[in-house]
């Protein structure tokens, strides 16, 4: 049986996370209209091929970067490691194929500060039609493809890595942290994880096991604990400690 997400949606985690913690460089790949970066605080670098921004994205950031382009072309472009960039939040929401997430977590990883957090969203399928890799007959509403795979995998690949799976509606966040710039484990054998999971169904792999493979986290008790999971790469906690503009 599938155990759909019923914690504080994600946009409001998200939200009240940026505006709890400040990171030095935030990162988000899949960005569309700019809802959900649009409330970051910190120097941001936002990643998509077809932007259609909508909202106020510079809003109180001091650095916006927006790059449109695949994250493939973004990561190989080198743009991270020539500015010496640290990321201590990235939010991977880029295509919805597993293959294209774990590229996005193994070029990510490379560039995160230890102690930051990667979030990778829409990992928690609530049906099956949403996990569908066919691009030309994608579901009217959620599709969250089979970037539920990105779970077993870690789990399998890199037991070092920390998941804590948040409840966040739709379709959950996962927060990978512990995170090791230097691993190469995922990149040394990406092709033999692609070969092993691409023609593999939630239900071939098994539903049941699949929710029995973690504990659902609660966004709102997160935030209520004032966000400890982000604490490790935050600049600041609290809005009240940022140094503030001085009107002449
Ligand atoms: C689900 S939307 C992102 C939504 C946004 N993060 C939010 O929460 O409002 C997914 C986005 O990924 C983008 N995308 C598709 N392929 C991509 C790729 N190869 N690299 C980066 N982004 C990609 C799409 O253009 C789309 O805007």
């Amino acid at each position: 049986m599938f155990l759909k997400p019923s914690g504080m949606p994600y946009y409001r985690f998200l939200s009240a996370l940026h505006e709890t913690c400040l990171f030095d460089w935030y990162l988000e790949v899949g960005c569309r209209a700019g809802k959900s970066f649009a409330p970051v605080r910190s120097k941001t670098i936002a990643v998509d091929p077809f932007f259609q921004a909508e909202v106020n994205i510079i809003g109180r950031k001091p650095a916006l970067h927006v790059f449109q382009q695949t994250s493939d072309d973004f990561f190989a472009s080198g743009f991270l490691a020539r500015n010496g960039i640290r990321l201590g939040l990235a939010f991977l929401d880029g295509m919805h194929l597993f293959e294209f997430l774990l590229r996005d977590l193994i070029n990510t990883e490379a560039a995160m500060d230890p102690g930051g957090v990667i979030l990778l969203h829409d990992c928690v399928p609530s049906g099956t039609g949403m996990t569908t890799r066919d691009l030309d007959n994608l579901p009217k509403r959620a599709w969250t493809g089979d970037v539920w795979k990105l779970i077993p995998i870690l789990q399998a690949w890199r037991p070092d890595l920390h998941l804590t799976v948040l409840d966040c509606q739709p379709t959950g966040l996962v927060a990978v942290s512990g995170l090791s710039p230097e691993n190469r484990v995922l990149s040394a054998n990406y092709e033999r994880i692609v070969g092993d999971f691409s023609d593999m169904t939630i239900e071939a792999f098994g539903v049941e096991r699949f929710f029995a493979s973690f504990q659902m986290a609660s966004g709102r008790a997160e935030r209520r604990a004032g966000f400890p999971l982000f604490r490790a790469a935050s600049l600041g906690f609290d809005r009240a400690l940022e140094p503030r503009a001085v009107t002449p």
